[in-house]
Order: structure tokens, then C-alpha cells, then sequence
């Protein structure tokens, strides 16, 4: 790599986020890990500073537009410029559809759909003004194709995040901003929860009956942001082990 590359990622503080910072930073590049969990995101920076590398945390909740927006603006402050964003943050809350009230459905879409929102609109427009390159990264999700109950909320936001990586690509194009974005499978990370017959249950719906774990979706999201993924723009990953071919 030429020049000091800097990449934000959201949700850094665990699971897939925490896996892509340290893959990230074995490519070399700059990384703000930003958390609204401040204490595991300084976690994740404080690893990659151990490795001898460069990373900051930053306190910032996606769902809210102007910490995103300082989110960027700080990281231009500290490292100069910017070269895209993992959009990683989000959560999950099943509920049957009977009982997805307002306030049950727009907790997860204010975080799982409009923080990624937010995170590609303020990376995107700060990159274009200090004309840099680089990757916008969605993590969408299966969910954001098939459907299983009780999660309405989160195939709501997640289906949102793969047209917008769509959208995306097409409109900042001329820009030399590619975005793209990975469908995780059945990941091994916290948001799983930690009941051991549901991992094995969701496990079996994989090809080969296994988990898949943070650090195989961080692996593909560090290939997509390199320079040698330049033809693939618009589009999702599955990093399924084969859930979208057969469910
Ligand atoms: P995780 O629960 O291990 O990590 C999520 C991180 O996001 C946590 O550090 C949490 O503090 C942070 N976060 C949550 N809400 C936030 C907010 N409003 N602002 C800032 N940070 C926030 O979960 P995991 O599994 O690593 O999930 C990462 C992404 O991958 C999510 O978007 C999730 O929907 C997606 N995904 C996960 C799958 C899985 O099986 N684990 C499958 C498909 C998609």
C-alpha cells in the first residue's frame, strides 16, 4: 500500500466488527474502532496498538446521525483522510409479527438500517470532498434475503442494507467509491446468544453443519476492500457455507 489507508468500522467492539479491525490491520490499514460500547472498543484498538499497529476508539451509537457525522469528522481530524467504512453495527430482537410494535420494529431499524445509512452518506461525502478512494462495506445478513419467524425487524433493515449497497455502488461510481457488502450465515459471536442447542440447531441449516466464525466474514470483507476486489461493486457476499443455495 502506497499511502496510509484508514478505515472505519462500526461495532468494533465484538463478534465480526472485532475480527475485521484485526484483519484490517494486518493489510496495513489505519483503524477506528467505534463502539457503542466505548470499553470494548478501546479493547479492540488497544490489541491492534499491542500488534504494533495504528487504531483509535471512538464512543459512537449509529443509530443516532450526528455522532456518525462526528464519528467521521474525527477521524479525518486524527489520521488526515479516509478510505471507506465497514457499516457493522446492529442488533436483533425476535418478537412474533403480532407482537412487533412500533417501538420493537424501529429499534432495530434505526440501528441495522439507518445507521448504515448514515455511515455510508457521511463516509461517502467526506471522501468525495478530500477526493479519496476506497470501499463502503455493508454487513447485511441471509435475513436480508429468506426469512425465518419472529424477525420481521431485522429482514426489514437487513433486505434495506442490500438494495442500499446497490444504490450505492451506482451513485458514488463516479466517484471511484466502490460499495459492496457480505451476507453472514450463522456467525459464532454474542448476538447468538448462548444457549448451545439453538447454535447446533443453526448450525445443521449450514451445507456442512457448522459454525461460521467471525473471522471467516472478516477475511472476505478484508478481500472486498482490497484493491483486487475493483471489479466486484453493488453487490453481497453470502458468507454462508451455501444457506442462501438451498433454504
Ligand atoms: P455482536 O453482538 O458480537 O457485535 C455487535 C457489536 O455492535 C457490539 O460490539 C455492539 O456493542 C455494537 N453495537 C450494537 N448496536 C450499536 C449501535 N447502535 N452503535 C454502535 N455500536 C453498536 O454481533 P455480530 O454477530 O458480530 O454482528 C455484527 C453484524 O453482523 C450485525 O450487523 C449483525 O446483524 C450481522 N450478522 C450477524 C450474524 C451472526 O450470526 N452473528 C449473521 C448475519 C449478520
Amino acid at each position: 500500500m502506497s499511502k496510509r489507508q484508514v478505515m472505519i468500522v462500526t461495532g468494533a467492539g465484538s463478534g465480526i466488527g472485532r475480527a475485521t479491525a484485526y484483519r484490517l490491520f494486518q493489510d496495513g490499514y489505519v483503524v477506528v474502532c467505534a463502539d457503542y460500547n466505548e470499553k470494548a472498543a478501546k479493547e479492540t484498538a488497544d490489541e491492534i496498538i499491542r500488534r504494533r499497529g495504528e487504531a483509535v476508539a471512538f464512543r459512537c451509537d449509529v443509530s443516532k446521525h450526528e455522532q456518525v457525522e462526528a464519528l467521521v469528522n474525527f477521524t479525518v481530524d486524527t489520521f488526515g483522510s479516509l478510505n471507506g467504512i465497514v457499516n457493522n453495527a446492529g442488533i436483533g430482537l425476535v418478537k412474533p409479527f403480532l407482537e412487533m410494535d412500533p417501538e420493537s420494529y424501529h429499534k432495530v431499524i434505526d440501528v441495522d438500517q439507518h445507521g448504515v445509512y448514515y455511515g455510508m452518506y457521511y463516509t461517502a461525502r467526506k471522501m468525495v470532498e478530500l477526493k479519496e478512494k476506497g470501499t463502503i462495506i455493508n454487513v447485511a445478513s441471509i435475513y436480508g434475503f429468506n426469512v425465518a419467524a419472529g424477525s420481521f425487524n431485522y429482514h426489514a433493515a437487513k433486505a434495506a442494507v442490500v438494495i442500499m449497497t446497490k444504490s450505492g455502488g451506482l451513485e458514488l461510481a463516479p466517484y471511484d467509491i466502490r460499495v459492496v457488502g457480505v451476507a453472514p450465515g450463522f456467525i459464532n459471536t454474542p448476538i447468538l446468544g448462548n444457549d448451545q442447542n439453538f447454535k447446533d440447531m443453526l448450525a445443521k441449516q449450514h451445507m456442512r453443519g457448522r459454525l461460521i466464525q467471525p473471522e471467516d466474514v472478516a477475511e472476505t470483507i478484508a478481500f472486498l476492500a482490497s484493491p483486487n476486489a475493483w471489479a466486484i461493486n453493488g453487490t453481497i457476499v453470502p458468507v454462508d457455507d451455501g444457506f442462501l443455495a438451498f433454504k
